[in-house]
């Protein structure tokens, strides 16, 4: 697949400098017509016949299986969810914690990990990432680590800054379970999450699927309690409820996805180059080079993520708006005085000049 027919199967780009997938990504026609595919057949020929449910069924497993490649694990171990912040909810909940348990993050984190965190009951100690060099970022978080500690739940690439914490070595460094938050990794960067316990999945992000679609990697689905459960759960039940659970982390399936959603998701999955990595770190590289030439205070080192992150004085939330009207689609990151551009695959040299013209008429 060449640069351009990668960037025609998104039709927005014609129109827009799509810039802002760490938040939701381009749909592709393919995406599209899979999911408009699906819906007229559940039109013209309903969603009760024995043959819908059967090719239900056989989506949802071929939709693991791939969402399980992605990150290089087993199928049996993945869990189809709506989105990160649900696959968080589903660990946090199912370790329950107490107030004497401690769970360890960091202040670099989306609400999305944050609120299953603190709903957990447990303690939260919260190292602090963002105010240092990404080289520090290892020490920060083991430094926050004490014998309450029960998980330690952070984000691969931090949504803040698009800086990548060494989830691996953090992995090896500790004796307690690790929940990594993939929305801004999983499609973004190169991952490999069996050595980790936990590792969420956006479908909607850059994996440019539809909204809301992701899924959950349990590395040991028999140590973390079913406590949400749902008719995919079990693999049968008694008269007060009590269930024996299905094999593998699909007991922790939260419940139904549209059929459309699920055909959908699987063609964005087999949509994506094989140089999508290569291509999208080389034009964040290019946009962080322009900012900075351009007199930005880029927050984003060099050498991270598909995400770059600047300041900005004055009211971000406005010139985020002010830039979409003139059809270059970043992020304001509330709270922050940031600006963030997310670089993909199908971006273009000429989608950063766009940024950079527009920016210019803005400040
Ligand atoms: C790091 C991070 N975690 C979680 C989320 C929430 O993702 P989801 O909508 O899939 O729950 C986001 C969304 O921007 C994010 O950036």
């Amino acid at each position: 697949m060449t640069a351009e027919e990668a960037r025609s199967a998104f039709p927005v780009l014609e129109r827009y400098a799509y810039l802002n997938a760490g938040a939701v990504g381009p749909i592709s026609h393919a995406t599209h017509g899979a999911l408009i595919d699906a819906e007229r057949e559940e039109l013209e020929h309903g969603r009760a016949s024995w043959p819908y449910l059967i090719g239900m069924i056989e989506a949802r497993s071929h939709l693991r299986d791939a969402v399980a490649a992605e990150v290089g694990v087993d199928a049996d171990r993945m869990s189809l969810t709506t989105s990160t912040s649900e696959g968080c909810r589903i660990v946090l909940a199912g370790l329950e914690l107490g107030p004497e348990d401690e769970v360890v993050t960091t202040d670099g984190e989306h609400f999305g990990l944050l609120g299953p965190v603190h709903a957990s009951g447990a303690r939260v100690r919260v190292a602090e990432v963002l105010g240092r060099p990404a080289g520090e970022a290892l020490d920060a978080i083991l430094a926050e680590i004490g014998p309450q500690t029960k998980l330690v739940a952070v984000s691969h690439v931090l949504w803040v800054n698009g800086h990548v914490l060494p989830v691996h070595d953090l992995k090896d460094a500790i004796a307690v379970p690790l929940l990594v938050d993939g929305a801004q990794s999983v499609g973004a960067i190169p991952v490999e999450a069996s050595a980790i316990d936990f590792y969420t999945v956006s479908g909607q992000k850059w994996l440019c699927g539809p909204a809301p679609t992701g899924g959950l990697y349990v590395k040991d689905p028999e140590r973390l309690r079913v406590v949400m459960p749902s008719y995919f759960s079990q693999e049968r039940h008694e008269p007060d409820g009590s269930f024996e659970p299905r094999g593998g982390a699909a007991r922790f399936d939260p419940g139904w996805i549209p059929v459309p959603y699920l055909a959908a998701l699987l063609a964005a999955l087999g949509g994506a180059p094989e140089w999508r990595f290569e291509r999208s770190r080389e034009v964040a590289e290019h946009c962080r080079d322009r900012l900075v030439g351009a007199g930005y205070d880029v927050v984003t080192e060099a050498g991270h993520s598909n995400l770059v992150s600047w300041r900005w004085e004055g009211d971000t939330m406005a010139a985020a708006r002010v830039l979409g009207e003139q059809g270059v689609l970043i992020r304001d990151l509330p709270g922050t005085g940031l600006l963030r551009a997310s670089c993909g695959y199908w971006t273009s040299d000429e989608d950063i000049d766009r940024l950079l013209e527009s920016m210019a008429g803005v400040s």
